[in-house]
């Protein structure tokens, strides 16, 4: 199975690629002009994360963006892609009450946004809730490790699962999700070794963010790899690019040429 062959990405395909050992590539994007490029430079899997609600709208946590503001980035995101598989995060507050509610925000993100697929946060605690949406032919991705909607349990975001008993924890969880029918897990923030140890255990696809190497494929931050977002360096984090300072500079640059009388010139006028 040649990637550039493949017109459209599955949740079969990416099982096909954890068979064949071939690394699965995933990047966030929340509009329709970012999921255009992201798309077309041949990402398999997009996640139109609640991470919005920090890089989109400057909260300090995940916690505040809604399921209808969730809907819209879906749906901006769907308008622009072709080959990706998209999954969207179900919003804190949005599935943690019960199964019935869990069942109901991810039946809106589907019918409202078209996405693919859609993800939770957390292990056995969330299980029923997971199931019930498996129920409704609704594809799911787990997320587990550092999971940033119980910050205010955790209280920092720093490393999960150093500990034996939280290690062992993640690694039930990871199964349950397993063998519930979840299609694959995110796991943050958490040590390589553990990664590692899961990734050979369960038989879906992990997709690591900090979490090392030996994992089945990788996700970042698109604002975080571009270098849009300055603010956050965690070790884990590679920049592909300096938007930041490419950004300013272009706005400066037109701020002087304005003010200088020197855009627009002849050619750029009527
Ligand atoms: O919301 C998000 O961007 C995420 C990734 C960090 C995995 O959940």
């Amino acid at each position: 199975m040649k990637s550039s062959a493949i017109t459209k990405i599955t949740t079969h395909v990416l099982q096909e690629m954890k068979l064949r050992q071939k690394k699965i590539s995933m990047l966030t994007a929340y509009d329709y002009s970012m999921a255009r490029i992201v798309d077309r430079a041949g990402i398999d899997v997009i996640l139109v994360g609640d991470s919005a609600a920090n890089v989109m709208a400057g909260y300090k946590t995940t916690l505040p963006i809604t399921l209808n503001e969730m809907i819209y980035h879906a749906s901006s995101v769907m308008r622009a892609v072709s080959r990706a598989l998209v999954v969207v995060d179900l919003p804190f507050g949005t599935y943690q009450g019960n199964s019935r509610e869990a069942l109901l925000s991810a039946i809106r993100i589907m019918k409202e946004s078209n996405a693919n697929a859609v993800k939770l946060e957390g292990g056995k605690e969330i299980l029923e809730s997971v199931d019930r949406i498996l129920t409704a032919g609704i594809p799911v991705m787990g997320h587990l490790g550092l999971t940033p909607q119980s910050i205010n349990k955790f209280g920092t975001y720093v490393v999960r699962a150093t500990e034996e008993e939280e290690a062992s924890k993640l690694v039930e969880d990871a199964r349950l999700l397993t063998e519930a029918g979840c299609f694959s897990v995110v796991l943050e923030k958490i040590p390589a070794v553990l990664a590692e140890k899961v990734t050979k255990e369960i038989s879906i696809p992990t997709i690591g963010i900090g979490a090392g190497s030996e994992v089945d494929g990788q996700v970042l931050v698109l604002h975080d790899m571009l270098g849009i977002n300055q603010d956050f360096s965690p070790r884990f984090l590679r920049r592909y690019a300096n938007l930041y300072d490419e950004i300013r500079v272009a706005v400066e640059n037109y701020i002087t040429d304005v003010k200088d009388r020197r855009f627009p010139n002849e050619k750029e006028q009527y």
